[in-house]
């Protein structure tokens, strides 16, 4: 069993931080004694691409319950907890992974992780897949099957299903309903807001906050911003959506026009340049700028690079960029994952509920070797269904039966 961490010596305090998201994470420990017993995963190597963060350990613990030997690397180079990544390492699981990996660095974890000869993928984004289909063809013949954590790898694997090169079958757990109706909107919507609050120590309130894109993260977002007191403005392309925000009492706009009286901007599209450079010579003096996508696609960074005369650290997480025009902008995050750069990510309890249909969508692909075929399957409506029920029980609420 190999590793890279940051600093062993940080295991201690990463115990403390995964004892704590345990204890809010009751579905996943009714899974881990069900693995325990069962061993349903017994002799099988798994690599997981995902965010190493306290939630992600307490996944890896269930799944090394369940008899896997398990290889864990990071999904974004800079939202690695390093404690847990160290306490990991301690309790015999592969891990590669540290805040602030270089690109090169990233990919190299990522080919590790490919050549582990995994049974099962776990990615959250799609490089882990797509590294796997590109460059590691012997290795795929072999894998039974993965999954995907989140929406921009989801539309990843499905182009490659489209296109006929997808090797293996891969569960969306991201479109199950106990994951993306909490993860993408409670969660982003909670620990987007933590991110941009660690970082800055702003007020929201009567703040003029933009969020651009209206799917389930941006709509979280919307609602907690508000909540806060905040002015929303939702920016779109879609149009089902952007009524939607209009009759969800969200002013809409063109990004142009929402660029000239934003004080924060979030991104939550998915898509490349959203806050472009028209917009960025647009903005008034001080607008902060944070993303909630999975890429660092979103904000165009290089144009923001361009407009620039200087720019400086004012505080961690915080870059000011001085602009040609005399106006100061505020990056949050280097343009990454706000929540997960600036805080710690979701809170624990949604990651209960997104993780534990990451484990049952695992046994429910061994238990399915050979009959699935190399297509993106959604999550089984029973394992939704279960989950929601366990997070039920857990919190101690009760519903009618069906007559
Ligand atoms: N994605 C968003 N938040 C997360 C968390 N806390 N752990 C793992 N992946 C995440």
């Amino acid at each position: 069993m190999g590793f890279k961490v940051k600093d062993l010596n940080l295991a201690d305090k990463g115990n403390l931080q995964i004892e704590w998201a345990k204890k809010h994470m009751p579905v996943l420990n009714i899974i881990e004694e069900i693995f325990r017993r069962e061993e349903p995963l017994k002799g099988l190597k798994i690599s997981a691409c995902l965010h190493v963060t306290k939630e992600t350990a307490v996944l890896a613990e269930v799944l090394k319950a369940g008899g896997a030997d398990v290889m864990l690397v990071a999904s974004n180079p800079l939202s690695t907890q390093d404690d847990v990544a160290a306490a990991l390492a301690k309790k015999s699981i592969s891990v590669y992974a540290w805040r602030g990996e270089t690109g090169e660095e990233y990919k190299e974890n990522l080919r590790i992780a490919a050549e582990h000869s995994p049974d099962i993928v776990l990615d959250d984004g799609g490089d882990l897949h797509t590294l796997i289909h590109e460059e590691y063809p012997d290795i795929s013949r072999n894998i039974i099957g993965g999954t995907e954590e989140t929406t921009t790898g989801v539309i990843r694997l499905k182009a490659m299903e489209r296109q006929g090169v997808l090797r293996y079958p891969v569960i969306a757990v991201n479109n199950a309903y106990t994951k993306y109706l909490f993860d993408n909107r409670y969660g982003t919507g909670q620990s987007t807001i933590d991110g941009i609050l660690r970082a800055t120590n702003i007020l929201i309130a009567g703040k003029t906050f933009v969020v651009a894109g209206y799917g389930w993260v941006g709509r979280g977002i919307a609602l907690r911003a508000k909540g806060m007191g905040a002015n929303v403005i939702v920016t779109e392309v879609n149009p089902t959506r952007a009524l939607e925000a209009v009759m969800d009492g969200f002013k809409v706009m063109p990004m142009r026009e929402a660029a000239k009286v934003g004080d924060i901007f979030v991104t939550a599209t998915g898509n490349i340049n959203v806050i472009d450079k028209e917009h960025l010579q647009l903005m008034k003096d001080g607008a902060i700028l944070a993303n909630a996508g999975h890429f660092n696609v979103e904000i165009n960074l290089k144009a923001l690079e361009e407009l620039s005369i200087s720019k400086r650290k004012v505080r961690p997480n915080v870059e000011e960029y001085m602009l040609k025009n005399g106006k100061k902008l505020y990056l949050l995050a280097e343009g990454r994952l706000v929540n997960l750069v600036a805080a710690e990510g979701h809170p624990s309890e949604v990651m209960d509920m997104s993780f534990a249909n990451q484990a049952l969508s695992v046994k429910y692909i061994i238990e399915h070797k050979g009959k699935l075929k190399a297509r993106v399957y959604n999550v089984p409506e029973e394992i939704d269904m279960k989950v929601a029920e366990l997070k039920l029980k857990a919190m101690n609420i009760e519903i009618d039966n069906k007559i």
